[in-house]
């Protein structure tokens, strides 16, 4: 039986929730400048939004999550920073690990990650054995991730497979497709979030939003809270998701998967 939160928001349905929500974490610039602090400092705030993220979908028990840690297109940004968001990661890992493990959350990494400075991978490397065998929800963040280049990236290996004479061209279906994918077993996206007011999806996920519910919120993501998650599922469970057809509540998406 799951334990709801003394204080959840009333108008929060738990008989209707997102199984897959995916957040673009953003702000965290803007929060530091509104701050008169530095950038780097902006990154480190955010990591109070990322336990408040896990925390309130862990309460939910919403099975799926997916993080926008770090996009292909985030290095061209000063090298510095760079570095720095990636020390910081390491430090989470290290500082959070026991919280992520005794939510029973498992972590996976979607995107070019092995290509991160070496000392970041082997910490991820570590968060992902650690975590290898919960299964009560599971999060997946892209880091040095593209939604176009997982795409390519799809493409290649299936282009590969039929060069061979392993795969007709008329065998390229979207759930073939979907094994492809970063995390081929993670289902659609339900519910998109923005943090920092900005909306647009900034190359996150593109297959995956194709029917998703887009929520965009103006607070900075440093100072994402449960109750943020909240107003965000109030919205989503407020619009009717339609799939291209007239029947109320059809959900052609819902075939079953196994995280
Ligand atoms: C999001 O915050 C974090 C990353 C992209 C890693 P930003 O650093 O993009 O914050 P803003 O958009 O400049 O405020
Ligand atoms: C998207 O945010 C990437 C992440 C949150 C990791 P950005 O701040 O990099 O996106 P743009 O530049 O506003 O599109
Ligand atoms: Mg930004």
């Amino acid at each position: 039986m799951r334990k709801l939160p003394a204080d959840l928001d009333p108008r929060v349905d738990v008989d209707r929730l997102p199984r897959h929500i995916a957040v673009i974490m953003d702000g965290n610039g803007r929060w530091a400048k509104r701050h008169g602090k530095k950038t780097t400092e902006g990154h480190e705030a955010g990591t109070e939004g990322v336990r408040e993220v896990l925390k309130g979908c862990r309460e939910l028990e919403i099975p799926c999550l997916s993080l926008y840690a770090f996009s292909t297109e985030n290095w061209s940004r000063p090298e510095e920073e760079v570095n720095s968001l990636f020390q910081l990661m390491s430090k989470y890992i290290r500082r959070e690990i026991d919280e992520i493990k005794k939510y029973g959350i498992r972590v996976l990494f979607m995107g070019e990650w092995r290509e991160l400075p070496p000392t970041a991978v082997k910490d991820l490397e570590y968060c992902l054995e650690q975590t290898q065998d919960n299964r009560d929800m599971t999060v997946v963040v892209g880091l040095n991730y593209g939604g176009r280049q997982e795409i390519l990236r799809c493409a290649r290996m299936m282009a590969e497979k039929a060069q061979k004479g392993e795969l007709l061209p008329e065998e390229i279906t979207e759930s073939l497709f979907n094994q492809y994918l970063y995390v081929p077993e993670f289902p659609d996206v339900d519910l998109l979030i923005r943090t920092s007011g900005e909306q647009r999806v900034s190359n996150f996920m593109l297959w995956q939003l194709s029917y998703a519910e887009m929520v965009f919120l103006p607070v900075l993501w440093p100072d994402f809270r449960r109750k943020h998650l909240w107003e965000a599922i109030i919205h989503y469970q407020q619009r009717e998701r339609r799939f291209g057809s007239r029947l109320d509540g059809a959900d052609p998406h819902s075939s079953e998967f196994n995280i």
